[in-house]
């Protein structure tokens, strides 16, 4: 008995201690993931092998050099399934290189409805990609996200949206990266200024 209460008044505060502990780390992880959470960019294209993994990497390169990688985090993806799991085209990767960008990884994949909660804005490169994705919209909200990368064109471009180079040579696939580094300049400068609020 004598053994059992000095028990139960030993181990009472012990574990309050721990339940205090727990608490004490889950609202340290909870202020953490709010303060880290990233900004995340969805870039869409018809296969993701040409425009949208090459907006992908050039995002990311210029989110680096504007110092907000760590705040950022970048994807891309195809409304069409044909190119699931290819690397990206070899001629854009060949332009990519000659532009000074360096490919990590990516693989292709298709556009899931549950993009529309894993990001923050949702790129199409084309009026095409932009409608398919508008489709799979489930409200208001998804559809907020949705923002064409002809929102970030210079006045000086004589495009209407990101040219499909699939079917052309390497100086359409070159010219794809140039449009895409000069827009993605404006979106990096947008994106910098809103996480700075
Ligand atoms: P992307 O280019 O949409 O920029 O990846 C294309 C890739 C593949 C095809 C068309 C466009 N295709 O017809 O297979």
């Amino acid at each position: 008995m004598l053994y059992s209460a000095a028990y139960t008044r030993l181990y009472i505060p012990e574990e309050s201690r721990s339940v205090n502990r727990f608490l004490r780390i889950i609202v340290i992880f909870t202020i953490f993931m709010n303060t880290t959470s990233p900004y995340r960019v969805l870039f869409v294209c018809l296969g993701n092998i040409c425009r949208s993994p090459a907006a992908e990497i050039i995002f990311n390169a210029l989110a680096g050099q504007a110092g907000i990688a760590g705040q950022v985090q970048a994807d891309s993806c195809g409304t069409a399934s044909y190119h699931t799991g290819s690397k990206p085209d070899a001629r854009m990767l060949d332009a990519l290189e000659r532009a000074g960008y360096r490919y990590g990884g990516h693989r292709a994949r298709t556009f899931r409805r549950a993009d529309f909660s894993e990001f923050d804005l949702i790129v199409p490169q084309d009026e095409y990609n932009e409608q398919d994705i508008r489709q799979l919209a489930r409200n208001a909200t998804d559809e907020a996200k949705v923002r064409g990368m002809w929102q970030w064109f210079s006045e000086q471009e004589k495009e209407h949206s990101v040219p499909d180079p699939y079917y052309g040579g390497p100086a359409g696939f070159d010219a794809v990266v140039a449009l895409l580094t000069r827009s993605i300049q404006n979106l990096v400068e947008e994106i910098k200024m809103q996480i700075a609020d």
